[in-house]
């Protein structure tokens, strides 16, 4: 089953309009549109309409970081499905580990958001990960299988779907995850992913790893055969580390 590899940017908390701009000018400078994989760069919410203008016409798309379930009304501070989609955005991050145990999203949260993204056509990348405790307890599985099963049900359209396997323990820490952990977790991700949808429906559904992936490890992780991409925090705020872990995926996936 061939899937085309997916890298995106999760920009976080960084980046005024002017830092944006000279990255982003940096990028397609360095960046090559041939390369075979989709490439997409998650904004903080500030910077979606300018970057949504700096990239058109480009073929890398354009990303949010978080989203409300509601389409409008009294919710001070949030930010609506259709205004991401109005900003530009074809994807958004829901359920990355830095909203559910800095801000205490919950399952139940959680799935309200992929259900409102996706009704109004937004692609989901949705992060799933355990922390070092339940590793060590060997949880791993159940607590991965478990994200999956209270928010990803089978109503919901899998080709606007991406599963991101984040192990908490290595999300800007430095520590990555090695390449047979990296395996061994999406293999069972994509085995519940079948579970929910169909084989066939697992079988075409991109799985990125996450987790201090830089230039030096994208490689060794990207050739698993069930590791599709990357979702990358700290090294995508660097043009040359972006596109050099690009690269990477590009040769490792081909
Ligand atoms: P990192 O972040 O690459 O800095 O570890 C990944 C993420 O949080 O998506």
């Amino acid at each position: 089953m061939s899937r085309k590899p997916f890298v995106a940017g999760n920009w976080k908390m960084h980046n005024t309009l002017a830092d944006a701009r000279a990255l982003m000018k940096d990028i397609r400078g360095q960046y090559d549109p041939e390369s075979g994989v989709d490439v997409a760069v998650c904004t903080p919410f500030t910077l979606l309409y300018p970057m949504g203008r700096e990239l058109d016409g480009m073929t890398i798309m354009l990303g949010a970081q978080n989203v409300h379930f509601e389409s409008k009304g009294a919710f001070t501070g949030e930010i609506s499905p259709e205004m991401l989609v109005h900003a530009g955005c074809k994807y958004v991050i829901i359920g990355h580990s830095e909203r559910r145990h800095v801000f205490g999203e919950t399952d139940e949260l959680i799935a309200k958001k992929v259900i409102a993204a996706q009704k109004v056509g937004l692609s989901v990348i949705f992060c799933v990960g355990e922390t070092l405790d339940e590793r060590e307890s060997g949880r791993t599985d159940e607590i991965v299988t478990g994200q999956i099963g209270r928010a990803i049900i089978a109503d919901l359209d899998a080709s606007l779907l991406t599963i991101a396997y984040e192990p908490v323990w290595a999300i800007g820490t430095g520590k990555t995850a090695s390449p047979e952990i990296a395996q061994e977790v999406h293999a069972v991700i994509r085995r519940k992913i079948g579970e929910i949808f169909d084989p066939a429906v697992a079988g075409a559904m991109r799985i990125q790893y996450g987790g201090s992936v830089k230039p030096g490890n994208a490689a060794d992780l990207m050739a698993c055969e069930d590791v599709d991409g990357a979702l990358i925090g700290g090294a995508c705020l660097a043009a040359r580390d972006f596109v050099s872990i690009i690269s990477a995926v590009a040769g490792s996936c081909a």
